[in-house]
């Protein structure tokens, strides 16, 4: 196959920020990308339906003319947050999801939920109108190993928290371990697990050998190849619960190449073309549409896009090497390969 045309695809997980480097990085993703869910995790963050419909407003206002692009909104839950203002937000459309950071766990995270039975009768209010819960899964103890919190997160809170509250749909972010991939699979269609492109690609030795390697660094961090593998085989399945969340997270270079540099992958410019080739690599170029246009917009009961994207096989593409918005420059990711497949509207 060398062309191939799909539904246009949508982003499940997505950082934008705001000001100057949103300004600076929207493009990217509206390129390709028809909707994405949008990550509250600013400073301060995303609490209440009218802080949401503000940043929505500011996404658009930072669209380039003629993009056509819709940002799905989330809430940043806290111990504080209100049910009632979550269904009100949900009710009016524009709120699609609710985020849960345990606190500490990555980048902004510091109001999120220390003691998960003060946001009991959120979950429950959620699960009586079907709002998901995207979770970040890591525990974030201090006496876990940082390759081990997604998996001890999932014994820990996860799980209880599912049992606690029937009827929760809930999406296991940006997943990086096989242990995830089985979880996902034990569960019925409440559950569903993204999948970024970064995981598709990179495991931990391409972080740390051969020198320190910072724009490979994010949260949850790359674990060891053999979950790398599952995570491509659950990728590329074909299976509904699992579809694209790129976590596509920008951090200007002074704050990645640094001492104590920021967690975040920048992917949303190269994102179509390095999937394009990691399903081919595995044979099933065909199924690249369910994980990147079909399996999310039915988790989320939307409907799915009706524009198309496609990708012509050819000479290598090649992408800026940085993005440089008015916040600074932004280190695109570099697959360590190269990319043969064009992208065009
Ligand atoms: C994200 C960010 O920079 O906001 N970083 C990352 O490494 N993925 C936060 C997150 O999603 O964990
Ligand atoms: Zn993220």
């Amino acid at each position: 196959m060398t062309k191939l045309t799909i539904r246009r695809p949508d982003d499940w997980h997505l950082h934008l920020r705001d000001g100057a480097m949103l300004q600076g990085i929207l493009p990217e993703t509206a390129r390709h990308f028809a909707r994405a869910i949008i990550m509250p995790n600013l400073v301060p963050p995303v609490v209440t339906g009218e802080q949401a419909a503000a940043y929505r407003d500011r996404i658009l206002a930072a669209l380039p003319e003629g993009a056509v692009f819709e940002p799905l909104m989330t809430l940043y839950l806290t111990e504080d947050t209100d049910p009632a203002d979550v269904a009100a937000a949900a009710e009016s459309g524009l709120v699609k999801a609710v985020k849960l950071y345990p606190a500490g766990a990555t980048t902004n995270s510091h109001s999120g939920v220390r003691d998960f039975d003060n946001v009991r009768p959120v979950l429950e209010k959620m699960a009586e109108i079907g709002l998901p819960l995207c979770l970040h899964g890591e525990v974030t103890d201090s006496d876990v190993d940082i390759f081990d919190r997604e998996a001890v997160f999932i014994d820990r809170v996860l799980d209880p928290i599912r049992r606690a509250t029937p009827g929760l749909r809930v999406v296991m972010e940006h997943i990086t371990t096989s242990d995830a991939v089985a979880y996902a699979r034990s569960a019925g269609d409440d559950l569903g697990a993204t999948i970024t492109t970064h995981h598709l690609v990179i495991n931990r030795n391409h972080i740390l050998v051969g020198g320190i390697k910072p724009h490979y660094y994010c949260l949850p961090v790359a674990k060891r190849e053999t979950h790398r593998l599952a995570l491509r085989e659950a990728a590329t399945s074909g299976e509904a619960r699992f579809f694209l969340g790129t976590d596509s997270a920008p951090h200007i270079d002074a704050l990645k190449e640094h001492a104590c540099g920021c967690a975040g992958c920048f992917t949303a410019t190269n994102t179509m073309s390095i999937l394009a080739e990691v399903f081919e690599q595995e044979g099933v170029l065909d199924r690249l549409e369910g994980f990147a246009s079909l399996h999310g917009p039915a988790f989320y009961r939307l409907p799915v896009n009706e524009g198309t994207l496609t990708l012509t096989k050819g000479e290598p593409v090649s992408y800026p090497e940085k993005i440089l918005t008015g916040a600074g420059p932004v280190t695109v990711f570099d697959p360590g390969f190269p990319l043969h497949w064009h992208v065009s509207n």
